[in-house]
């Protein structure tokens, strides 16, 4: 685990972790994150690799989730979101960047296809996380069992409040969306996960000290080997002293 004093510090070791694999690897298979806490990571990820004039071309990026109904061209769609955040400025191609399609005629089968395609793909070498107020990674919500791989999730009421913020109203959110599973995450060759905040203290104070139980989506991570937590100290401050010291 690893305590940062903010955002700055958190946006800058976690786009240097992304930095190195691409540097060391350039047709590594990155699995990224939406939401406000990885906009940091993305903007000095793209500093990174065109200063050390690293080669993207190779590269494949996978996403966790998308909306419902969200075209990919919908200004609240993570695939605008990743557009505008990381593929646009590095000039990636469509082909090498992956979110599901919220926007499928069939849901199911678009799940079914976008498992195969991380399989495809040769799995992911890194998989960046965001944890939600709830505790879920990607849309996981609280109750999925562990075993799952991509599939159709109807979301939680306190998810679509939290992601109104994005909308211009809480009717907007969609009610579904389809996420990697516990499982295909779990298959990454190594995760990081990013807080900040106090309103992460609660998620991450049941991931830290808290059982291995479906009821925390992201506790399950305890048990991958090689997992790392980049946090600062507001989404740290609920976590018992003795539990810390014990954390490797
Ligand atoms: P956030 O979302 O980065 O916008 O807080 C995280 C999440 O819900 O996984």
């Amino acid at each position: 685990m690893i305590e940062v004093d903010g955002k700055e510090t958190l946006g800058e070791l976690s786009s240097e972790m992304l930095a190195e694999l691409v540097e060391k690897k350039p047709d590594a298979v990155l699995g990224l994150a939406t939401g406000s806490t990885p906009e940091d990571t993305y903007k000095k990820l793209i500093k990174k690799i065109n200063t050390r004039k690293l080669d993207t071309s190779r590269l494949t990026t996978i996403n966790l989730d998308e909306y419902e109904g969200l075209s990919p061209d919908h200004p609240m769609s993570y695939h605008a979101f990743m557009k505008e955040h990381l593929y646009q400025p590095l000039g990636l191609s469509e082909a090498q960047t992956h979110l599901p399609k919220g926007d499928a005629p069939d849901l199911y089968e678009e799940a079914e296809r976008y498992e195969r395609l991380i399989q495809e793909c040769g799995g992911i070498d890194l998989q960046l996380l965001g944890i939600g107020e709830n505790g879920h990674i990607g849309f996981n919500e609280p109750g999925t069992p562990f075993t799952t791989r991509t599939h159709v999730v109807d979301l939680t009421a306190n998810t679509r409040e939290v992601n109104a913020r994005f909308f211009d109203r809480l009717e907007d959110v969609p009610h579904r969306a389809i996420t990697m599973g516990i499982t295909s995450i779990m298959e990454a060759r190594k995760v990081v996960l990013l807080a900040n905040g106090d309103r992460k203290k609660d998620a991450m104070t049941r991931l830290i000290a808290g059982a291995i139980n479906e009821e925390a989506p992201a506790s399950i991570l305890k048990k991958h080997p090689d997992f790392t937590i980049i946090a600062d100290k507001a989404a740290l401050a609920g976590i018992p002293a003795d539990v810390r010291a014990n954390w490797g």
